[in-house]
């Protein structure tokens, strides 16, 4: 098969509503990696963290879910590696990393609710899991955020400060509590039964984890533990690293 990673790359569909940078002022956005595990407030933080900082922020499981959206529209297994990476060849992804204005596309479809459906999050692990659709998704990332007219990006995901960005200048651990990450995640799903939502998260946890070690802090990255911290005490905790980490790199 070709190299499907120039259709996954739509730069111009990427933020909309930023401004390009004065010319000779362009320079790579600053890069705050957040990493955790499902429930740990990740994905709502690292938004938050982004707005407050006047930065964009890329949602990287959107694409996992995006790409499992696609795979069943097509009727495809996606515990089937193959025929993953098969309808990969025709996946058409964009994503915009505007805070204020958020979309999933998928050849021209708006995704954005679609991709939170339980078919959809009980397909996405069998598609994350296969390697060659990672090379290629950790590519599109890195050039997603390096061809965004940004003074910085937050990008949230579970490889996201070692695989992803090992070398982006904060670098973030946001963990909690099992019990509360489940707890947290059930308060979400209203519509789903606690005890249900808790054995998903955990299961989905076990399968992710065979690929991708989102629970322990690798060296230089800074864990902020949610567990006894409410939705604002963790965007202040996460933004005292940034402040200190980006203060320590200037000579603050
Ligand atoms: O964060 P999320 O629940 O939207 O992630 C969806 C899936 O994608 C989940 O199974 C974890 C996986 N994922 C991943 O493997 N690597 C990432 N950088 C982001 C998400």
């Amino acid at each position: 098969m070709t190299d499907p990673t120039p259709a996954l790359f739509r730069p111009g569909l990427a933020a909309p509503g930023f401004a390009a940078p004065a010319e000779g002022s362009a320079s790579a956005p600053v890069i705050v990696a957040i990493d955790g595990p499902a429930g740990s407030g990740k994905s709502s933080v690292s938004k938050a963290t982004a707005a407050r900082l006047g930065y964009g922020f890329l949602d990287t499981g959107a694409a996992y879910r995006a790409l499992a959206w696609h795979a069943l529209e097509h009727g495809v297994d996606t515990s089937d590696s193959t025929a993953v990476l098969e309808v990969f060849g025709d996946f058409d992804y964009a994503i915009s990393l505007d805070t204020t204005d958020r979309w999933v596309r998928v050849g021209g479809v708006d995704v954005t609710t679609a991709i939170r459906e339980p078919r959809v999050t009980d397909a996405v692990s069998g598609v994350a899991r296969v390697g060659a659709v990672r090379q290629a998704v950790n590519q599109l990332f890195r050039r997603l955020v390096a061809s965004a007219a940004l003074r910085g990006v937050v990008v949230e995901g579970r490889d996201i400060t070692t695989v992803v960005f090992p070398d982006a200048p904060v670098r973030i651990l946001l963990t909690a509590a099992p019990e509360v990450r489940a707890a947290r995640r059930s308060a979400e799903l209203t519509d789903q039964d606690a005890a249900k939502v808790a054995a998903a998260l955990h299961k989905r946890d076990a399968a992710d984890s065979t690929v991708v070690d989102f629970l322990t802090a690798a060296e230089g990255v800074e864990v902020v533990d949610s567990t006894h911290l409410d939705f604002e005490q963790t965007v202040d905790a996460v933004l005292n690293v940034v402040d200190s980490t980006m203060g320590a790199r200037d000579g603050r």
